[in-house]
């Protein structure tokens, strides 16, 4: 999808070719060297975040957040970050826009391009962020959509890098929902080459077509299984999410009937590495994905992770923003 590449300072990134500027819409667009350009500046933006180093590359620069669906954690980070860079954030709910009132997104992306250098967008459909990018001058970021998390994926990859090392030589495991968060992290095994292995119930699988192109790509194996216990066997990381994801919340008591067999607690981590980690994007259901226990627990890095969500927003922004001159 993408092709030609342009320097910003030393990171490296791509426009892609089917728009006319640089989207941040699916892992799938970018490669590993790319994926690792965001996560490695992150590191260093949080390094010198503690060093209490000031920075002012988007001075000028301004941002639109188009949040369809609540958030804490993206929108807070995002807005830290825009800030800490030097710029300026307009926040917009979905009540707040004339897309509430059908505005077609085509017309939505091309004046929102006229105000903003870069549209921040978490909404329901791919589609939508999808249409926004085809019709925008500036970069669309997707906060979330139903089908994907990129950036949550790239703070949660900063994260495990930093507690256990080089992802490319871990196993992880992913326990639970078939979610957006699952086929990010499908994409993110085959682009960055970790094994991965999914426990989902029958009838909450992950995207198949995500599955069956990532493990054509794949170096590492991708499995999916449905025994959490097999899951987490002998793995570095245990990921979990929420079993009823925004817009989902009228199945949740039959929900949490199907997934109590795939609630992360002390009895599952037993089967992982002693030493491994469990991650949580948060927001955490406390007694139904995980227990209390493992969440407040010293190998779950839930709040490592929130915290690096403001870096890799910080690199992410940068990369995008300075990228279009
Ligand atoms: N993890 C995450 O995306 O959290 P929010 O829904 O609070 O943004
Ligand atoms: N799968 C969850 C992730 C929340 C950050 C959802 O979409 O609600």
């Amino acid at each position: 999808m993408c092709s030609s590449a342009k320097s910003v300072g030393s990171l490296v990134h791509v426009f892609c070719v089917n728009y006319m500027s640089n989207h941040l819409l699916s892992l799938w667009d970018f490669d590993k060297q790319q994926l690792y350009s965001y996560i490695r500046r992150a590191l260093q933006l949080k390094r010198e975040a503690r060093e209490g180093i000031r920075h002012h590359q988007l001075d000028g620069k301004v941002i639109g957040l188009i949040f369809e669906k609540p958030s804490t954690r993206t929108r807070v980070s995002f807005e830290s970050a825009m800030y800490g860079l030097g710029g300026q954030v307009i926040y917009l709910s979905g009540r707040d826009t004339q897309l509430a009132r059908n505005e077609p997104l085509k017309d939505m992306a091309r004046v929102m391009a006229r105000y903003v250098n870069a549209m921040v967008v978490r909404t329901f459909g791919q589609e939508v962020v999808e249409e926004l990018g085809r019709y925008s001058t500036v970069p669309v970021i997707n906060a979330l959509t139903d089908l994907f998390h990129p950036c949550q994926v790239l703070s949660d990859i900063m994260t495990v890098e930093e507690v256990k090392g080089e992802i490319g030589k871990l196993k992880i495991a992913w326990v639970g929902d078939g979610n957006n968060m699952a086929n990010t992290w499908i994409q993110a095994a085959s682009r960055l080459g970790f094994e991965l292995k999914l426990a989902c119930p029958q009838g909450y699988d992950p995207d198949p077509g995500i599955l069956a192109a990532a493990v054509k790509e794949a170096v590492k194996p991708i499995t999916l299984l449905r025994d959490p216990v097999e899951a987490v066997r002998d793995v570095d990381v245990i990921n979990c999410d929420v079993w009823a994801s925004m817009g989902q919340e009228h199945e949740q008591n039959e929900r949490v009937a199907v997934f109590q067999p795939y609630q992360v607690n002390r009895e599952l981590l037993a089967a992982a590495k002693l030493s491994a980690t469990v991650l949580h994007c948060l927001p955490a259901h406390r007694g139904e994905e995980i227990t209390d226990d493992v969440l407040e627990g010293a190998q779950c890095c839930a709040f490592d992770q929130a915290e690096n969500k403001m870096h890799i927003h910080k690199a992410i922004l940068e990369i995008h923003i300075l990228a279009e001159g």
